[in-house]
């Protein structure tokens, strides 16, 4: 509105100024029609009485030719009238005839030029006609016209022009207003639109008409610019920045003025567990626990848990809140309560019978049960007040980890609406025909496209769900950008390839690796020379153990000089044992290990030593530093960061990792010795290669890994998304800065 005033005003003033040198114009035309007029009426006068007057001239009555002069004179308009017989005589002149007019200087008045005569009563307009020359006496009349109707009618068409000028400025200002407000609508929305990032140029349906086709090549440059200097930026970040905890803490602090982060996952970093008169801290197996501690130690804030551990609730403030780390605390736990049935529903049920070998594709069938569903959605509505009453502003930063949580995002949206939530679903996301069995796939979807930001590990994910949206919701999907709009709202679909910290606390590489390699070999009652591979896994079905326990079956059976001389230490950390599957898994691998040992444990240690207990993360580097391969093979993992933290333990820039093509570290350690774990033939050749491989190679393929892991730390993870939500942040203020100068 104030915009439109800026412009109205000076047009109307442009209108007046107009209006102002024009009116002297029409004044003078005005003046040259009227004069025009009079002197045709002037003549048309004369003719009409110039036949009486001569009658009354040749009967030499001059009294009855001044009273006819004086009748004649009685209109409105005609004021006087003379006759001048020669130019020496006095006039015959009706009553007013003014007495600056004398019958010698008659001359000026005839003809064309100026006729008009300033006398003190007004402008009077004065006409001079010959009498006929056949008429006698001949002679000449004088017709003098009073002009003061002229300067009437002049003043009332200056009012009229006046008026007409100041209406045409309306009318022009109001059309003004309503065009250059709906333009400004027009334009504000394809702004709008371009900062969201979703493509203008991209209409939503098929056939559909672009809405605003003059904005078109505008909105192309000006995408072509936003993405130049994204670009521009992301090659600044790469080659910039070192990513450490310090730059982390610079974005938040510069970036994004120091908002508070809140992490949401299921799995508490610290599990405090009750062990007879102690209380034990654990940190548990997950890959996301290895990812988002560093990442919280350094940014602080709040993590937001499942309180799962025995002594848990006695460790907690009254707000159920407790400092990590123990011995250096730098943030805080908040952990959430569940009943038993909450966690059977939510945790066994949906997420981990449901969404876990839906999105795995592991050849276990999903299970899908509506008591489960309720509980997920109930739980999700619980951890939802517990980000809402640990919020301290209004637009907080908010990492929603993993699929436990798919309908938070949008929870939290409804209450949180300035938040960022920068959601990150840890494991893979299959094709839509895949995802389709989900009886509640559009409600998980709904509730995931409440992020800001929606991370996966790697593009083929990104692809698979953006597929699925674009399948089961009625939502915009700009491929090109790869943001999501639905409901009104945007989501950014991004990859972001999860890491460990680096470099790993020196505590891990404490002990040389010889020191490692010794110990281990002693405490497993192996000799000094022994080869060992290494495998920690969750117990899971997904992780292929049995696939990698055939194949060293296999190797054993095809090279039998490994027998005796290499063992393979599997590390199994118990996990969902509430659920059958998962029983049913454990039992299998005890058996297969069994088994193999039976078949090949009699000349020396047994092939497998199979290790199902939790272990804390130093005791697992002590392994991998003691290892001579360490032996991944999942079936399907979103990343799987067991493969990058070998790399990291490995300084001495010895050890051959064996690496599933199924996990997303595959795309990133391509020196790995990359398998398919379906294939136990070419795993036990790989297990062969490793065992003899020349330190020489194994020095250049570590090394390539070790300089990519160190450069694609969680650090840079983290970083990224925060930078992507920072320029989010600085994109919506923008938006909301135009839309309060369009109100
Ligand atoms: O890495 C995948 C993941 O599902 C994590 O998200 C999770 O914390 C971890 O595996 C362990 O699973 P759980 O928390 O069920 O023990």
């Amino acid at each position: 509105m104030r915009l439109s005033l800026r412009f109205v005003l000076p047009l109307m003033l442009v209108l007046a100024g107009i209006a102002y040198a024009i009116i002297p114009l029409v004044d003078q035309l005005t003046l040259r029609w009227f004069v025009h007029d009079l002197d045709v009426r002037s003549s048309l006068i004369a003719n009409t009485i110039q036949e009486p007057l001569q009658e009354q001239l040749v009967a030499g009555n001059r009294a009855k030719s001044r009273e006819f002069f004086n009748r004649i004179t009685q209109g409105e308009r005609l004021y006087a009238v003379g006759y001048c017989a020669s130019a020496t005589g006095k006039a015959l002149a009706s009553r007013f005839l003014p007495a600056e007019i004398h019958c010698a200087d008659l001359d000026r008045w005839e003809g064309p030029g100026d006729h008009v005569f300033p006398s003190p009563r007004g402008p009077l307009h004065v006409a001079v006609k010959p009498m006929s020359s056949e008429a006698a006496p001949a002679g000449r009349l004088v017709l003098v016209h009073d002009m003061s109707f002229v300067t009437r009618r002049s003043e009332e068409t200056k009012r009229y022009v006046f008026y007409f000028f100041m209406g045409l400025a309306g009318v022009v200002s109001l059309v003004t207003v309503i065009i250059a407000q709906l333009s400004w609508r027009g334009w504000m929305a394809g702004m709008h639109a371009l900062l969201r990032g979703e493509g203008l140029l991209r209409q939503p349906g098929p056939g559909a008409q672009p809405k605003l086709p003059g904005f078109n090549p505008i909105a192309r440059d000006l995408q072509r610019l936003i993405s130049e200097l994204g670009a521009e930026t992301r090659a600044r970040d790469e080659s910039q920045i070192t990513w450490t905890p310090e730059s982390l803490r610079a974005i938040l602090q510069g970036e994004l003025r120091g908002e508070d982060v809140i992490v949401v996952s299921n799995r508490e970093p610290y599990i405090h567990q009750r062990k007879g008169e102690q209380v034990e801290v654990q940190q548990p197996a997950s890959g996301l626990v290895t990812a988002l501690e560093p990442i919280m130690r350094a940014c602080s804030g709040t993590w937001i848990a499942h309180g799962s551990g025995s002594a848990d609730r006695e460790v907690v403030d009254r707000h159920d809140h407790v400092a990590v780390p123990p011995d250096k605390p730098a943030y805080q736990i908040r952990r959430i309560w569940l009943t038993a049935e909450e966690e059977a529903g939510y945790y066994y049920g949906f997420s981990n019978e449901g969404l876990w070998p839906l999105c795995h594709i592991a050849h276990v069938r999903p299970t899908f049960r509506s008591g489960d569903w309720a509980q997920y959605v109930a739980v999700n509505r619980k951890f939802t007040q517990a980000v809402v009453s640990e919020a301290k502003t209004k637009s907080p930063i908010i990492l929603v980890q993993d699929y436990h949580f798919a309908l938070l995002p949008q929870m939290i949206r409804e209450q949180l609406p300035d938040a960022t939530i920068i959601t990150f679903w840890h494991i893979p996301w299959p094709n839509p025909e895949s995802f389709a069995i989900c009886p509640w796939r559009d409600e998980v979807l709904a509730g995931m496209l409440g992020s800001s930001i929606l991370g996966f590990h790697t593009q083929f994910h990104c692809n698979n769900f953006v597929d699925t949206v674009d399948r089961f919701l009625e939502a915009r999907v700009d491929r090109e950008s790869f943001n999501v709009s639905f409901g009104g709202k945007l989501t950014a679909v991004r990859r972001y390839p999860i890491s460990i910290a680096w470099p790993p606390e020196a505590e891990m590489l404490q002990k040389s690796v010889p020191d490692c390699r010794s110990d281990i070999r002693r405490m497993n009652d192996l000799p000094a020379e022994h080869k060992l591979g290494v495998g920690v896994d969750r117990l899971d079905y997904t992780k292929g153990i049995l696939e990698r326990f055939r194949a060293i079956e296999r190797l054993l059976e095809l090279n039998p000089e490994w027998i005796g001389r290499f063992t393979f230490v599997q590390i199994a950390a118990p996990t969902r044992s509430g659920i059958e599957e998962y029983e049913h898994h454990e039992a299998q691998v005890q058996a297969l290990a069994a088994h193999i040992n039976g078949r090949f444990g009699h000349q020396g240690p047994p092939p497998i030593a199979l290790k199902v207990e939790h272990h804390e993360p130093r005791e697992v580097y002590e392994y991998f530093r003691a290892a001579d391969l360490c032996f991944v093979s999942s079936l399907h993992d979103g990343m799987n960061l067991v493969a990058k933290e070998f790399v990291a333990a490995r300084d001495d820039e010895c050890g051959v990792l064996i690496l599933s093509q199924f996990t997303g570290a595959a795309r990133e350690l391509p020196e790995a010795l990359i398998v398919n774990p379906y294939d136990a033939d070419q795993c036990t050749a790989a297990l062969h290669l490793a065992l003899s491989m020349p330190a020489a190679e194994q020095r250049d393929r570590m090394r390539l890994m070790r300089g990519l892991v160190a450069e694609f730390n969680v650090f840079r993870w983290a970083g990224r998304m925060l930078l992507d939500a920072a320029a989010m942040r600085r994109r919506s203020r923008l938006i909301d800065k135009t839309s309060r100068t369009e109100a």
